[in-house]
């Protein structure tokens, strides 16, 4: 029988990217080591606090046990988005998102175009963190948010249809700090929106894709 921290080890995901369009190859190895790296600690923090559920150490009043559930937070949140991220990205996109898609941001933003402005300026936004377009399945809308960090402002319940990672690390080796906007250009001509039209129609049918 597995042991809790053997149920709870995570393998980092390839993904087949080389070849984006104002995304350097370079920048894309730099940035797998990163979420590799994520992964890795995820990993390693789920061993420890196994560890101290085994020893019954595993109580909220136990700094060591509060301090490795804060990191796993991060961590965690850190390698989750990533595969979000590298997942809706295609080396071969060039299409439109989807009707379905551009019908379903309509219904929140009035059409296509203003949501893209909302998420891209959620992206640009000063700080280190994510821009999230969310599903909410009880209103069946579309909601852009920003995600500090990785783990401060994803929202309960909801489904990620479209995720930008906007730490510098994303774009410094293709373009200046004050460039972020150019690289938010550059993610649109990679999106990949089968994969977020996947991603929307299951959030509707109440399943993962
Ligand atoms: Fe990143």
């Amino acid at each position: 029988m597995a042991t809790l921290a053997e149920q709870q080890t995570y393998a980092p995901k390839k993904f087949d990217l080389s070849g984006l369009q104002g995304i350097s190859d370079n920048t894309l190895t730099v940035h797998f080591g990163l979420y590799e790296g994520y992964v890795k600690n995820t990993n390693l923090l789920n061993e420890q606090i196994s560890g101290l559920i085994a020893s019954g150490s595993a109580a909220g009043s136990n700094p060591g046990y509060a301090e490795l559930k804060r990191r796993l937070g991060f961590e965690y949140n850190g390698m989750v988005l990533h595969e979000y991220y590298f997942g809706n990205m295609t080396k071969t996109a060039g299409s439109s998102a989807p009707a379905k898609v551009q019908d379903c941001v309509a219904g929140t933003f009035g059409d296509f175009e203003t949501w893209k402005k909302d998420f891209s300026a959620v992206g640009a936004m000063r700080g280190v963190g994510w821009a999230i377009a969310y599903f909410d399945p009880t209103t069946q809308r579309v909601n852009n948010h920003w995600i500090t960090l990785h783990e401060d402002g994803n929202v309960a319940g909801y489904v990620p249809l479209l995720v930008m990672d906007v730490w510098e690390h994303a774009f410094l080796l293709d373009y200046k700090p004050a460039e972020r906007s150019k690289y938010i250009e550059s993610f649109f001509l990679n999106v990949d929106w089968g994969v977020v039209n996947r991603r929307l129609e299951a959030a509707k049918a109440g399943r993962t894709p």
